[in-house]
């Protein structure tokens, strides 16, 4: 069984809906990612509406042997443009062809349920997850957003791989019985969104992305009052940024992998400088006093 490299590299920021994206940049920072040693990427069919999982197939076409590939299912754009649930069998089982096709490849390495759908069953969405598992359409199956009742009624169909959560600095919601209960029950726990989509490279405001980018609204749906909080939070990560010569980026990267009980951090990465950059926060230790001064108070 592969060992997922701590850093993963997250398929939505190449994907466009973050802004204008350059497919061949793109193609580079994946290469980079895996020269740097990264072996698993994440994506989903609605990055992008498939965009992100074709320049993944594209940039692994003579590559496969050296990534472990991990994409999803159940999500899907509705026509009033907003993501729809759907994970019964037969939407899973058409799914995974379009991202078999898209990504070029007969088998998937991991294939995660994107979100619970409320109206169908879990038993039975498992029950499909499962059969793909024996038909040798994918090797392991995990989920993603599921909460404890759920991942115990999975568990004991079929072994859950992997939970994906958004964990970073500033959301550790789930330390005190998510995390745990991975843990005890060996389910990876996959921490995406480390930067907070990019807010915590510090570069980010929502008044500075343009009108493409779909964070801009991501960030605005934070209060006024919770983005203030943040943005005084990365002045304070600054200080320790600069007295240990690394970025504010890095420092957020590094505050996670410190973290034991994360097995692994998607870490979006539009451009190969990124990827340098990220994977590098993979040697940063954080003394017991840095950590203290970093704990992040709502
Ligand atoms: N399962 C789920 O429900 C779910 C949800 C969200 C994400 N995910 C996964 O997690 C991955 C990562 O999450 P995310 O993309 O939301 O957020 P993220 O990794 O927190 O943020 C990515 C953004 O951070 C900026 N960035 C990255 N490295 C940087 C550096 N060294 N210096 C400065 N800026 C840097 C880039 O911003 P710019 O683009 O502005 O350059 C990049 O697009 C996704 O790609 C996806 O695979 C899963």
């Amino acid at each position: 069984m592969v060992k997922l490299s701590r850093i993963g590299f997250g398929g939505l920021s190449i994907s466009g809906v973050w802004g204008k994206t350059d497919d061949l940049t793109s193609i580079k920072s994946i290469h980079k990612a895996l020269e740097e040693g990264i072996n698993w990427i994440d994506t989903s069919p609605i990055y992008g509406l498939g965009h992100s999982e074709s320049i993944i197939g594209k940039a692994l076409k003579h590559k496969r042997g050296e990534a472990f590939i991990a994409t999803k299912c159940g999500l899907y754009l509705g026509e009033d443009g907003k993501g729809k649930k759907n994970l019964t069998p037969e939407f899973i089982f058409q799914d995974i062809e379009e991202s078999l096709h898209r990504l070029n490849v007969s088998t998937i390495d991991l294939y995660q349920c994107h979100w619970p759908d409320p109206s169908t069953p879990i038993e039975e969405t498992w029950g499909a997850m499962k059969e793909l598992v024996k038909q040798g359409k994918v090797r392991e199956i995990g989920v993603c957003n599921f909460d404890i009742k759920l991942l115990k009624r999975i568990h004991k169909i079929h072994p859950v791989y992997s939970l994906q959560i958004p964990y970073n600095i500033i959301r550790t919601e789930h330390e005190k019985e998510l995390i745990p209960y991975c843990q005890l029950n060996n389910i990876r726990v996959l921490a995406y969104s480390p930067l907070h989509l990019g807010l915590l490279s510090g570069n980010h405001k929502p008044e500075n992305l343009s009108e493409q980018d779909r964070r801009k609204t991501a960030i605005e749906w934070e209060s006024e009052e919770q983005l203030s909080l943040y943005y005084s939070f990365i002045e304070k990560m600054k200080l320790v940024a600069e007295s240990k010569n690394i970025t504010v980026a890095q420092l957020a990267i590094a505050w996670i992998l410190n973290n034991s009980n994360i097995h692994s951090i998607i870490s979006g990465m539009r451009t190969p400088q990124h990827v340098v950059q990220n994977t590098n926060a993979i040697n940063i230790n954080l003394s017991n006093s840095e950590k203290e001064f970093l704990i992040f108070r709502a």
